[in-house]
């Protein structure tokens, strides 16, 4: 049996995450406001769920970010948790590729007066974060929009994060595929192929030390060591 096997990653157990819930509440009445408002406007509900956003903001806290850049802003939803765990002098570059989305992003950081702390850059990361470059290097990056992107957005980290600083990627397990030599599934399998390298890089290309965490899509945490 592996260490893995032995030791069990994660739990598995509906009484217990339940349980955890009622507990540690991830989600207060702003960020369920968020949730609601942003499919009321008619975008998918894919933003992280509860406990990732307050992985999001608790790791930015530990972190001491003060500089951030998220990749997929969707309606701000995790824009706000890495705002919380950024504290009062935190700044967040946020990328769009929708604007419908970006309006609603704007307007949740209005309601929830993070509006002169973020700036929200609306179009294809691949080309916009050449904007930002200038203000690095970052503190932290959370990526969470096109999975076909994250090899690239992870080389954009290696270079624009301080070392010391924080990669954090939601969805890195690709919805189990990646564990799979073909994935066959309702998500992209070039996604899925994508994310393969974008992980065999994080753990084993050298410029961080990193994990996994073990929640539901699997969030990727690494820390750049040169
Ligand atoms: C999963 S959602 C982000 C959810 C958000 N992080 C949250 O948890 O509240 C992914 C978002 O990334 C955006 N996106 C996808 N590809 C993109 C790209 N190349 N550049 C910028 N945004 C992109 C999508 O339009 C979508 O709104």
């Amino acid at each position: 049996m592996s260490a893995a096997g032995e030791k069990g990653f994660g739990q598995g157990s509906e009484e217990l995450a339940r349980w955890t819930e009622r507990v540690f509440q991830p989600e207060d009445e702003v960020l369920r406001e968020i949730r609601e408002r942003t499919v009321a406007a008619g975008l998918r509900p894919i933003q992280v769920g509860p406990f990732d956003g307050l992985h999001l903001e608790l790791l930015t806290r530990a972190a001491g970010a003060r500089r951030a850049v998220e990749i997929g802003t969707l309606g701000g939803y995790s824009g706000v948790c890495l705002l919380r765990g950024m504290g009062a002098s935190g700044f967040l570059h946020t990328f769009e590729r929708e604007p419908a989305a970006a309006a609603v992003a704007a307007e949740t950081f209005r309601r929830t007066g993070f509006a002169s702390r973020v700036r929200i850059h609306v179009g294809d990361a691949r080309e916009a974060l050449a904007q930002v470059e200038p203000e690095g290097p970052f503190d932290l990056v959370f990526l969470d929009a096109d999975k076909t992107g994250y090899p690239d957005y992870l080389a954009w980290a290696e270079e624009h994060l301080r070392v010391g600083g924080v990669l954090l990627a939601d969805n890195a397990f690709g919805w189990g595929g990646v564990a799979r030599e073909r994935y066959q599934g309702r998500h992209s399998a070039e996604g899925v192929e994508a994310l393969k390298r974008f992980n065999a890089r994080l753990a084993g290309g050298g410029r961080f030390r990193a994990t996994m965490l073990p929640t539901e899509e699997g969030l990727a945490f690494g820390v750049k060591v040169r």
